[in-house]
């Protein structure tokens, strides 16, 4: 069977993504050997952390290669399998890379009710429902009546953190780029307030609508945006850093300065933390029925934006740094 794969090209460090930093080639999907699945890859999901792989920052996944499959998750249909947890047929979820069949070990794979919220796996309820779930809960630490303020509240992670930081019945302020994010926020989320930040003083309406201050913190962009909300902590704020995604705007370094207003966490008696969702792993079963019962009983929303063809693999993964995407960005593959 022909396999379409799109190969790490180029290290895009401290500069956007270009075209020639993917190679596609066709090779022969491998037959599966024991204990292994050959799966043909239905769905792939983005996140803005793949570029990061690329550039072998964080250390906290193995080093990628040039020359090696792009790593990415998926959704997919088992072909074959010699791994008696599945049969053909079966839907799964995991590390597919950009390709058309993967061959990996069964333990690696994730068996998928075929329940009419199949690509959710790939968003509310995978990693990105897990990533506001948990850094929500765990290090945001909501109460009732808190001001929680989201940045990137339109995409996929930041939506979800939103609307549990409602569940958990705080005010929620969203903040993402242009009108229709912004009132999608508010008109179907039911959000508290969203604001534009394309549009002009972040810091001014966050005084405006949250006069007493902010008391979570959820960033996923970093920059001016986020430097401008530490300047407006309530007392005892907690920090959650989720991502950084406009650190990518950089030229020339790969890592930006710290903000200037850090020093507001101490006036503040505030904390900062950082996290990487896979540290709970273990608790994501725990997660994902709760999550689920909201999606059922429609408490929770999520939207998705679904281009189509592996060729388009690498335009689909730059949509996310041009704010093109207005949901979980997903590609259709087969
Ligand atoms: N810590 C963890 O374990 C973990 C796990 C998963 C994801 N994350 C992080 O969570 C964040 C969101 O990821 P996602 O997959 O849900 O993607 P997403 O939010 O659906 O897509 C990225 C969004 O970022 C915004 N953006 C792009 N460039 C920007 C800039 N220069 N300044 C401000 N905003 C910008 C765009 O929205 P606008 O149109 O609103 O600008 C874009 O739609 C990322 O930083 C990701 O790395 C962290």
């Amino acid at each position: 069977m022909q396999n379409r794969q799109w190969l790490i090209n180029g290290r895009p460090n401290g500069r956007p993504l270009r075209d020639d930093d993917f190679k596609l080639v066709t090779a022969e999907a491998r037959e599966p050997g024991a204990g292994e699945v050959l799966v043909r890859t239905l769905y792939l999901g983005f996140d803005p952390a793949q570029k990061g792989w690329m550039e072998n920052i964080g250390g906290y996944v193995a080093p990628t290669a040039i020359g090696e499959v792009m790593r990415g998750s998926g959704l997919g249909e088992v072909v074959r399998s010699n791994h008696p947890g599945f049969q053909p047929g079966d839907k799964v979820s995991g590390m597919l890379r950009w390709q058309e069949y993967a061959t990996l070990p069964g333990s690696e794979l994730l068996k998928l009710e075929d329940d009419g919220h199949l690509t959710a796996h790939l968003g509310v309820l995978g990693t990105t429902g897990m990533t506001a779930f948990f850094g929500l809960y765990k290090i945001g630490r909501p109460f009732p009546g808190d001001t929680l303020v989201v940045t990137g509240a339109a995409g996929a992670t930041g939506s979800v953190a939103g609307q549990i930081g409602k569940l958990a019945g705080c005010r929620v302020i969203g903040v993402a780029g242009g009108e229709a994010k912004c009132r999608w926020l508010t008109d179907e989320l039911g959000l508290d307030a969203a604001i534009d930040y394309k549009a002009g003083d972040v810091r001014g309406e966050i005084k405006r609508l949250a006069p007493g201050g902010i008391d979570v913190l959820w960033d996923n962009v970093g920059g001016k945006t986020f430097n401008a909300l530490l300047g407006e902590l309530a007392m005892h704020a907690r920090v959650v850093v989720c991502g950084g995604i406009s650190r990518y705007e950089s030229e020339g370094g790969s890592m930006p300065a710290g903000p200037e207003n850090y020093f507001n966490l101490i006036f503040k008696r505030a904390t900062m933390e950082g996290f990487i969702v896979l540290d709970w792993m273990s608790e994501y079963p725990m997660a994902r029925a709760r999550i689920r019962e909201w999606l059922e009983s429609g408490k929770l929303k999520y939207k998705e934006d679904v281009q189509e063809g592996i060729e388009n693999a690498p335009r689909t993964l730059m949509r996310l740094f041009q704010g093109e995407n207005f949901g979980k960005q997903l590609l259709r593959v087969s």
